[in-house]
Order: C-alpha cells, then sequence, then structure tokens
C-alpha cells in the first residue's frame, strides 16, 4: 500500500516524497529515489518533512501515529487505526489532545459516488432506509499469505477489507447499534478467517447484512465494481451494494436508482405500479487522488480530517463486535 501513496504522490503537484522509512527493507526507498530511514524515528526528525504516511503492518499503527503525534507530524494513518478497539481509543484520545492532525485511510469516503449516494440518502430521495445488503468477494493471490502477518492475529478479511464496507455503510446509512457474525477459515486453515457473514441493525431499526471472503472469484465487491485502482479488473455490469428504502432503491456504485413515479391520486405507490430507472450523476476522480489532495488540505490547516481517529475507531468497534459475536455465536450491541 505504502507504493500504492507513493505513486499517486508522484503524480501529483501539490506533494512530494522526500523519504521511506523500511526496518525490514530499502526496496522501496531505492525504486522511489528517496533517501531510506531504518525506523521512522530517524524519518520525523528529518529537516523539509511536512507529514507523513502510515502504510507499516497493522499493528505498528497506534505506535507509529503516537510518535507523529509527539513530533508534531501531520499523519495520513492506514485503515484498520489499530488492532483492537482498547488501543484506537488510546490513539483517539491523544489526537483530540493533539493539535497534530490525522487522517485514517478509509479512501472510499473520498469517492464521488459516495458523495453523490450520501447525498442522496440524506436529503431523503430514497425515503427512510429500511435494508441494506453488501457484497465483497474475491480471490487474494496466494503470494498476499506469504507475508506471515497477511494470515495472523491482526488481520483477516474482517479486520483488513470488511472494515472498509462497514465504514462506508456507517457513512452513507448511520450508525450501526448492534452485529452478530460467522466466520470460516475451511478453505486455507489460517488463524485468521477467509470468509464473513455478517447482520447488523442501523439506529433507525434499517437492517443490513454483508458478505465478504478473500477465497472466492467473484465481480461482486468495491474494488471490481469502482475504477478506484487500476489494478483489479473493473466489473461495470453488477453492484457491490443494493440501498433500499420506503421511496425508492440504490443499487451502488452505478447510482441506478429506482423510484416510483407516482400516483396522481396521491396513494402511496406500492410492487404492484411499475418502477422507473434513472442514473444519479457523481463528480470525478479516484478516492486514493482525491484522498491525498484532502490529506494536503489538512496538513496546511485547511480543512479538518474527514475521517479522524475517534470514527475509524468507532468501525473498527463494529470489526471487534463482529469478532466476538463469530466466536461466541451472540449478537453484540455497540455502545454509541
Ligand atoms: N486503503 C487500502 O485500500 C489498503 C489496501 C491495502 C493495505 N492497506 C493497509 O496498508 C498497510 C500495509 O499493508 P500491506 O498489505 O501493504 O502490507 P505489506 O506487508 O505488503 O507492507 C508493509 C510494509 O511495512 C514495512 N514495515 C514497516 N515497519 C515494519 C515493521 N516494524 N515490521 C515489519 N514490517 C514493517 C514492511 O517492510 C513492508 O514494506 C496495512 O495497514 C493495510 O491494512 C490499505
Amino acid at each position: 500500500m505504502g507504493r500504492t501513496h507513493a505513486r499517486i504522490i508522484a503524480r501529483e503537484e501539490q506533494a512530494e516524497l522526500v523519504g521511506c522509512a523500511d526496518p525490514v527493507s530499502d526496496a522501496a526507498a531505492h525504486e522511489f529515489g528517496v533517501p531510506h530511514f531504518s525506523d521512522h524515528h530517524a524519518l520525523l526528525a528529518m529537516t523539509g518533512l511536512d507529514a507523513v504516511i502510515i502504510s507499516n503492518p497493522n499493528s505498528f499503527h497506534v505506535e507509529t501515529a503516537l510518535d507523529c503525534l509527539a513530533a508534531g507530524v501531520p499523519a495520513l494513518l492506514e485503515k484498520p487505526v489499530a488492532i483492537n478497539f482498547a488501543e484506537a481509543r488510546l490513539l483517539a484520545a491523544a489526537a483530540a489532545a493533539s493539535a497534530t492532525p490525522i487522517l485514517v485511510g478509509h479512501h472510499r469516503r473520498h469517492h464521488p459516488a459516495v458523495s453523490a449516494a450520501r447525498s442522496l440518502i440524506a436529503s431523503g430521495g430514497l425515503g427512510r432506509i429500511v435494508a441494506v445488503n453488501g457484497l465483497w468477494l474475491t480471490r487474494k493471490p496466494d503470494s498476499y499469505f506469504e507475508q506471515r502477518w497477511h494470515r495472523s492475529a491482526g488481520a483477516g478479511v474482517m479486520l483488513i477489507n470488511l472494515v472498509h464496507d462497514l465504514d462506508l455503510l456507517r457513512h452513507l446509512c448511520g450508525e450501526i447499534v448492534s452485529i452478530q457474525a460467522s466466520t470460516s477459515n475451511a478453505l486455507r486453515g489460517h488463524e485468521v478467517e477467509e470468509t464473513a457473514s455478517v447482520i447488523f441493525e442501523f439506529e433507525n431499526g434499517a437492517l443490513g447484512s454483508f458478505l465478504i471472503s478473500d477465497a472466492a472469484v467473484s465481480p461482486w465487491g468495491w474494488d471490481q465494481n469502482t475504477e478506484d485502482d487500476p489494478t483489479y479488473p473493473f466489473n461495470p455490469s453488477v453492484s457491490c451494494y443494493s440501498i433500499a428504502g420506503t421511496r425508492g432503491s440504490l443499487a451502488f456504485p452505478q447510482m441506478a436508482h429506482f423510484s416510483h413515479p407516482g400516483r396522481a391520486d396521491g396513494i402511496a405507490a406500492d410492487w404492484t405500479h411499475p418502477l422507473s430507472l434513472s442514473f444519479d450523476a457523481t463528480g470525478t476522480g479516484d478516492s486514493y487522488t482525491n484522498q491525498l489532495r484532502h490529506f494536503v488540505a489538512v496538513v496546511r490547516g485547511e480543512a479538518v480530517p474527514l475521517v479522524s481517529v475517534s470514527d475509524a475507531a468507532a468501525t473498527l468497534a463494529l470489526i471487534e463486535a463482529a469478532q466476538t459475536a463469530a466466536v461466541t455465536g451472540v449478537a453484540q450491541r455497540i455502545p454509541l
């Protein structure tokens, strides 16, 4: 992920890569032609540094971010914000007490279709949200799991990937107040799950379900259904979220908006009436580039982070609750 950020920085006028800290390898520093530091403390002490992007393994996120706060260097911190809620809360408290900003890398929130869907829902365009369904099913390469941390506690498809989807569903449809989950590692037998099925309830009473797996070949999922990252072949023909309300529904990210044209006699339309389909307009750009531009504005003091540490911690609380539910079989309530 650090290389993806470096490639995006390379094509942006407003940002410049000045160094790379990695205790394991200097390959990325060589690839991008910048000085290598064998630990992030040395990088934080260099002159000419305005900000950092933290893309190390999940278990190092909090200590690295705390060091950035101590050094007064703004950070874009990759998701998940931490590997458990207790750590996330600790960082949220430190961030709230500091003048140095941290933006958490839930990049999808910067996607133009997300802003369009959020506005449509917030303006009541779908009526009251009733039900939400989502899919993220894809097959990661076997080589991905050669990294030990990718198959150990602190990773897994819920913490690495579902965290994006639950963050987005919170952003679009409101807070989630309870969650139940089943997980499976039947294929790879790793310590962490490869597949999860999750059901949840939103604060307004709407219900949701999500199926996720990094071991299944399919066209359904954010990465296949947006052109966000050219690494993943684009499949525009199917959607990854269905969001249904009392006045209409949305196939996302296509922004395919289904609604009843309405009845002249004022009686609410129902399933016996034809549906019309329209495609709502969105802005442009990919979410990684938009996120970097937002981060530059945050560093310059022109914007506040779209995703704060406490916001990301609330999403992490959901993942932790889903992990507990999967182990105990008991649905978990989320304190708001
Ligand atoms: N936003 C996204 O879409 C997205 C996508 C992929 C990964 N990520 C996040 O980016 C982060 C990195 O994930 P990745 O898949 O690129 O991991 P990776 O293992 O491929 O890369 C991690 C890098 O961190 C280095 N590193 C730094 N400090 C280290 C330490 N103390 N011990 C070991 N390695 C250290 C490693 O050498 C390696 O270069 C994770 O937090 C992950 O969740 C985000």
